[in-house]
């Protein structure tokens, strides 16, 4: 028995291996990054281009498999699509920011790098999460092979500063989050996300983590600060304004509106009957809990959403007692969040008008479906590294297991449907890279925990982490 399975575990993954090395991309010789599927029988549509936020899975994989030329590669040419220069015309990239995708073309003999920044994409969206993962890629690439050299170059410098200066200096509102339109992650579609998602946080909580270790001093003294400034800030908003279980949603429950001035309690002003609480009421265990998906002027989104929630637990955004919580709760609703195949990409769906008006009547996004409660093995990575951080290797392995049974067999597809997720998704691409990635990285990590270094930023400076311990009082 025991041998039939390791034979299933290798067939598995062989054929993983196999598709993924296929699906490798080259730039004058060298290995540049892996296409987002390679799935013949459809119309690409930009699937066959690299894309940012799909990479980090190959990326990381190659770099625990001592494949450091590849990311490296990736990081360097991806630096050079990056705008360098002010930008007032409406139609152009804003300055720091990284595309959402780029794809290698042919011009009169020539190869030359193509980028997409979301003017190309379906419905236009920004890709604000690019320039965040791609900081985190780098600082995984660091702390993999100690070449902090590369981060030292002048133009990574300057690449790592633009970012941290799209990010910190010029904005509208005066909260420690980050404010971004809907679509400006892996849910790059209207999902309601708009304002401040929570992924988009966790990102930008490791990303601020990342630039502070990379950049060197000189010069750079104005950003360290509003790093170490925003760092404390930024933890102390989520653990406390996102954090949803039993006990604060009592509090919300009762809580007073149209406060004015600094004592406030109900600081945004969220209405209790906004919130589902009678559902959230049976469906919190006692001992879990979970960071919404958004908070802003009146409003608390309880969607939960798993990117958000697994990235908060990795980078160490949420506190440990939360992250224990979180996982708690993806053990107790197993059948919610995971079922047959890890895992939703948020729960509950959106339904009925909600559906409609929310979505813009989204035919891909209809109720259990894709960004609206599909499932996306590419979590599964996440999910892992979150469960093994947490001392939860039981989750972890129960995860690839389930996922284990049907990828290979499915031709390793892009998302699931359902309740369930029993039904291949129904326009999920076939040979979905980062859905090959996210399985073989899950495995790594409950092999190697070691591999959790590469992802986490535990420890904030210890002068920031001492003040950010008086936010959080
Ligand atoms: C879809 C996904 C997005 C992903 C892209 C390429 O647009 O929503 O997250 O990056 O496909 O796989």
């Amino acid at each position: 028995m025991i041998i039939e399975q390791l034979a299933v575990e290798l067939n598995v993954e062989t054929k993983a291996w196999k598709a993924l090395e296929g699906s490798v991309v080259y730039y004058q010789g060298r290995a540049i990054g892996t296409l987002a599927a390679c799935d013949s029988t459809v119309e690409a549509l930009n699937y066959d281009q690299v894309f940012v936020r799909d990479f980090v899975s190959s990326g990381l994989i190659f770099l625990i498999k001592g494949r450091h030329d590849l990311l490296r590669n990736f990081l360097e040419e991806t630096l050079k699509l990056q705008p360098k220069t002010k930008q007032l015309d409406a139609y152009k990239p804003g300055r720091g920011l990284m595309p959402a995708s780029f794809k290698v073309v042919n011009l009169n003999g020539e190869e030359r790098i193509v980028a997409d920044f979301g003017e190309h994409a379906i419905a236009r969206v920004t890709p604000v999460d690019s320039c965040l993962w791609w900081l985190i890629l780098l600082h995984s690439y660091v702390v993999a092979t100690k070449d902090i050299e590369l981060a030292h170059k002048p133009e990574f410098q300057e690449g790592i500063r633009l970012i941290m200066e799209l990010c910190l200096a010029t904005r509208f509102d005066m909260y420690p989050t980050l404010l971004v339109p809907d679509g400006a992650c892996m849910i790059d579609r209207r999902m309601g996300i708009a304002g401040y998602p929570l992924e988009i946080q966790s990102l930008f909580y490791g990303a601020l983590q990342a630039a502070r270790q990379l950049l060197i001093c000189q010069d750079n003294q104005d950003i360290l600060e509003a790093i170490d400034n925003r760092l404390p800030l930024l933890r102390a908003h989520i653990r406390q304004h996102y954090w949803i279980d039993i006990k604060r949603l009592n509090s919300i429950y009762r809580f007073q509106v149209e406060e004015y001035g600094e004592t406030a309690v109900n600081q945004f002003n969220i209405y209790a009957d906004s919130i589902p609480y009678q559902q959230l009421e049976k469906w919190l265990p006692k001992n879990g809990g979970y960071l919404a998906g958004n908070v802003g002027p009146s409003q608390l989104d309880t969607r939960f959403f798993s990117l958000g929630n697994l990235m908060a637990i990795i980078s160490g955004l949420a506190s440990d007692e939360q992250s224990q919580a979180i996982i708690n709760l993806i053990d107790a609703k197993w059948d919610d969040l995971i079922g047959e195949m890890p895992m939703k990409i948020c729960y509950p769906p959106l339904e009925g008008k909600e559906y409609k008006l929310v979505t813009g009547c989204d035919p891909k996004n209809i109720p259990w479906s894709y960004h609206n409660g599909g499932s996306w093995p590419v979590l599964l990575w996440m999910l892992a590294a979150a469960a093994v951080k947490t001392g939860r290797v039981d989750i972890a392995k129960k995860a690839i297991d389930a996922a284990e049974s049907s990828l290979a067999d499915d031709e390793f597809p892009e998302y699931y449907d359902g309740q369930t997720a029993r039904l291949i998704g129904k326009q999920a691409r076939k040979y979905q890279t980062w859905t090959i990635t996210g399985f073989l990285l899950a495995k790594e990590f409950v092999k190697n925990p070691e591999n959790l270094q590469l992802v986490n930023f535990d420890n904030l400076p210890q002068e920031v982490d001492s003040r950010a311990c008086e936010f959080e009082l």
